[in-house]
């Protein structure tokens, strides 16, 4: 499963870019609003995400009709080659992804809650569709159940539209996208770091060295 960062914030973007975890960044209009990079501009923050990131970087349009949203997502998709316009799963929304993929431009089509809304992005010939697990959990709904729903139609049906499990909240969600075939999960940092840890792997570094510092100084080289 490709890992993807939801941030628009720069210094988490490097450090994650630096250690080779991420595939690529997603953003959206409230983090980029909240971002303290480039003096909060955001298309300069984009501008400097795709420097920083070579893989997909999600850019989502604010326009809410299809003509305005084509406007803003092709200005979006001159910042550098490796944007993808994001649009949201309204029927503009749905109407602009048509005419981006007509253009070559990939699409994240956003904001997705139900199997049908999957349905009909993938006829929109969406590049990937953003269910939003975290938002279905926070209504007593099983966020991974439209995961696991998404999966089967897609390939009951041959779509190659790639899920990208989204508004994911902790560890567990993530193992569940990628149990339940999700092609891509986009993480807070937060959440990306905490796959990192285990107190075991703490423990046993600890005790490991403790014990090496037992044998005399002189044989302590590698
Ligand atoms: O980028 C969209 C999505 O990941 C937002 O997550 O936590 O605001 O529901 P959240």
């Amino acid at each position: 499963m490709k890992i993807f960062l939801d941030t628009a914030e720069l210094t988490e973007i490097r450090r994650a870019e630096e250690a080779g975890l991420i595939d690529g960044v997603t953003t959206n209009p409230t983090l980029l609003s909240r971002s303290a990079g480039v003096d909060g501009d955001p298309r300069a923050i984009l501008e400097e995400i795709c420097a920083t990131v070579p893989g997909p970087v999600s850019a989502e349009v604010v326009a809410t009709d299809a003509d305005s949203m084509v406007r803003e997502g092709k200005k979006l998709a001159k910042i550098a080659d490796n944007i993808v316009v994001k649009a949201p799963l309204t029927e503009d929304g749905l109407v602009a992804c048509r005419r981006f993929r007509a253009e070559g431009i990939k699409v994240n089509v956003t904001l997705c809650f139900s199997p049908t809304q999957a349905l009909l992005a993938a006829k929109a010939d969406a590049t990937y569709i953003s269910p939003f697990i975290g938002r279905l959990d926070d209504v007593s709904t099983d966020g991974m159940d439209l995961i696991r729903q998404i999966r089967l139609i897609y390939d009951s049906y041959g779509f190659e539209t790639q899920i990208l499990a989204a508004s994911i909240r902790h560890p567990q969600h993530v193992v569940e996208s990628a149990l339940a075939g999700a092609d891509a999960g986009t993480l807070p940092a937060k959440v990306l770091w905490q796959l990192l840890k285990h107190p075991l792997t703490d423990h046993g570094l600890a005790a490991f060295l403790a014990d090496w510092e037992k044998l005399p100084e002189g044989r302590r080289v590698i």
